[in-house]
């Protein structure tokens, strides 16, 4: 098969799938919302590298986005969306339609405790029973060899990492780091949003981490002294506003007086009405 393909429907994304088995090729996956970016387009070039076939799926789920979040204006343009991906080597989109993946009478749900409580789950609480399940539902259509996730949306590269273990998924779900701008803000669909006044304030976000990672180097453990530092330097900036600023352990996410290890710092800030987030991993010398 030569060029890249678009699957619409299950039933031709599962066709193209057994026919890539028959062959005995390994098939890499990048789940993705569309509008992609850089920070996509890094996952399939490492895809790509890793597997025979990469498929990309571009499926806007409306189940992991709450209410009042930005499901409506979520950024869409699915013709750039197969340009990006076939520069970055892809060789197949999978691009449902709602119904194509929900049935109206859907009530089977993914959902895991304990990690998805804190950072992101505290104010997205449905977030993660949603994006467990859709990454579930794709996993079971693609029976990728390996899964890529950006650490950007690193609780939910922690989340899958461990829903592919705790249900025995025999999938390598990797993590791959965050593709920044030029001047540290990283690569995010939803930097669209941002006027531009509101993107000169979200470089706080990167500079209050790098700030945090230096003073961490630097010798500071307390990871409530992180918190509040952070807390302090993102509201410097009058267009932003915290919603968290967190040191927890990495990958289990669980908050220590004192950081030990690798730590993830992480933050979640509204620049006006745009929620941003953005994070290090920090590995705590002894
Ligand atoms: O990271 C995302 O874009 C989404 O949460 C994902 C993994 C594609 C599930 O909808």
């Amino acid at each position: 098969m030569m060029g890249m393909k678009v699957a619409k429907h299950v039933d031709q994304l599962r066709d193209i799938i057994r026919f890539w088995r028959g062959q005995g090729l390994k098939i890499g996956f990048v789940p993705t919302m569309g509008y992609l970016h850089e920070g996509h387009q890094s996952l399939i070039r490492r895809a790509a590298e890793e597997n025979d076939k990469v498929v990309v799926s571009v499926f806007v789920n409306q189940m992991q986005f709450g209410p009042n979040e930005d499901f409506d204006a979520y950024p869409r343009d699915f013709d750039r969306d197969c340009q990006k991906c076939e520069e970055a080597g892809a060789d197949l989109v999978f691009h449902p339609d709602n119904e194509d993946m929900y049935e109206e009478d859907f009530i089977t749900y993914v959902d895991m405790t304990g990690l998805t409580q804190g950072l992101c789950g505290k104010t997205r609480p449905i977030h993660f029973r949603g994006v467990c399940t859709i990454v579930t539902k794709l996993f079971n259509l693609v029976t990728p060899d390996r899964a890529y996730f950006g650490q950007k949306d690193a609780q939910q590269l922690a989340v899958i990492t461990r829903m592919a273990r705790d249900l025995n998924m025999n999938i390598e779900i990797i993590g791959c780091p965050i593709v920044r701008e030029d001047d540290g803000l990283a690569k995010s669909s939803r930097n669209t949003y941002l006027s531009a006044e509101e993107r000169e304030a979200a470089l706080v976000l990167s500079k209050a981490l790098r700030a945090a990672k230096e003073k961490i180097e630097a010798g500071e453990k307390s990871a409530e002294v992180i918190q509040n530092f952070l807390k302090e330097a993102i509201e410097t900036e009058p267009l932003a506003k915290v919603d968290y600023a967190s040191a927890v352990t990495w990958p289990a996410l669980e908050e220590k007086e004192y950081m030990e290890g690798e730590m993830l710092v992480a933050v979640a800030v509204y620049i006006g009405k745009t929620r941003l987030i953005d994070n290090v991993i920090v590995d705590i010398a002894e």
